[in-house]
């Protein structure tokens, strides 16, 4: 059985997001602390069980070849950004992500204390946020929000690589962004509009009925239904965050998908629109100021990079063999 990081877990109350660079040279100090990862989590988490302390590690496409020999995985590419009529989607760069969550802030705070320690000089930190769940499970623009995340097998496979990447089975794609609201101009719009917005009401988290629901509300932009009736779904865990001196409300946006392309068509609904101009009303009031994709690997792979699930990778064979051998390679994963 595979070994796979701490993707699906019950929503948590605080969560903190590390976008990296790695400084050139630093990939060996990079990759041994990714070695150690499950374990540190580990050592932190035991010592407050019931606040299930975890940590995913996302690995970005430009960082890929530069820690890992082995090819990577098939849909691993740089975040695209978005240009609609009105509202753009950046992309900018991370190397590493890291998504601490707990039930409580200390435990994500000293996780990641260590695992900075551990990279000091070794990485430049490209976006640090502390963010936290607002009163019943709600955002800054006041609404609940993950109510329709798949759960159970759905959301195993709403997150999970398959058949289509063999190498990579069991892993994951994650997308962040980080969104600014102007809350004077949110506040200022009346409760039923502000739930025109987003879909649903904001008291009750009841869903809008589909005749009052407008084609551009968040809902209703991020409901993709397949020809043959399947929706699409990916899980997400956003989470509040805010600085009252910088006057700064936002949403950290953080989906996970078995593949980029769910969350880029949502993306696209959400920024361009479809048809055309049909754009996600949420962004008139919210901002995106960063962007980035990474892949998430098994906690295996991050473990020990170097070997590959035998069943799946095919033998190498060497054409000029020392030894007089058949030459036929490994059925492991190879890193040179
Ligand atoms: C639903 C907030 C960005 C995808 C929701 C809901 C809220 C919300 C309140 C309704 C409750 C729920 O089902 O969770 C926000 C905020 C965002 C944001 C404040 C940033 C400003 C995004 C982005 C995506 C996305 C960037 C996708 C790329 C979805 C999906 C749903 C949803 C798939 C569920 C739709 C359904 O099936 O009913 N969001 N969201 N959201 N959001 Fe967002």
């Amino acid at each position: 059985m595979v070994l796979i990081q701490e993707v699906l877990r019950e929503p948590a109350k605080a969560a903190v997001f590390l976008v990296l660079a790695v400084r050139p040279g630093s990939e060996d100090t990079a990759r041994a602390l990714l070695e150690d990862i499950a374990g540190l989590t580990r050592a932190v988490g035991f010592r407050a069980p019931d606040d299930l302390l975890s940590c995913v590690v996302g690995i970005g496409a430009s960082a890929w070849s530069r820690l890992y020999r082995v090819p990577a995985p098939r849909d691993l590419h740089p975040f695209r950004a978005l240009s609609g009529a009105k509202h753009t989607a950046p992309a900018t760069h991370g190397d590493l992500l890291f998504h601490f969550r707990a039930r409580r802030l200390d435990l994500c705070f000293e996780l990641a204390r260590q695992v900075m320690a551990r990279l000091a000089g070794h990485v430049k930190v490209l976006d640090e946020v502390q963010g936290f769940k607002y009163f019943d499970e709600r955002d800054l623009l006041g609404f609940v929000d993950g109510t329709e995340n798949p759960t159970g097998s759905k959301a195993v496979a709403a997150i999970t690589v398959g058949d289509e990447d063999p190498a990579y089975a069991g892993g994951s794609y994650v997308v962040v962004q980080k969104y600014l609201h102007d809350l004077d101009a949110w506040q200022a719009l009346p409760v039923a509009e502000q739930e025109r917005v987003i879909g649903r009401e904001k008291l009750s988290d009841f869903e809008l009925s589909d005749e009052d629901k407008p084609a551009n509300s968040h809902v209703a932009v991020n409901t993709i239904v397949d020809p043959d009736g399947t929706e699409r779904q990916i899980v997400r865990e956003n989470m509040a965050f805010g600085s009252l001196g910088a006057a700064e409300f936002g949403t950290y946006f953080i989906g996970y998908a078995a593949t980029p392309d769910v969350i880029e068509r949502m993306l696209h609904r959400m920024f361009v629109g479809e048809p055309p101009g049909n754009y996600d009303r949420i962004l008139d009031f919210s901002t995106a100021v960063t962007g980035s994709l990474f892949f998430v690997p098994t906690a295996e792979f991050l473990e020990d990079p170097s070997p590959a699930p035998a069943a799946t990778t095919p033998a190498r064979i060497n054409r000029n063999p020392a030894d007089g051998s058949l030459g036929i390679g490994s059925l492991r994963r190879s890193r040179t």
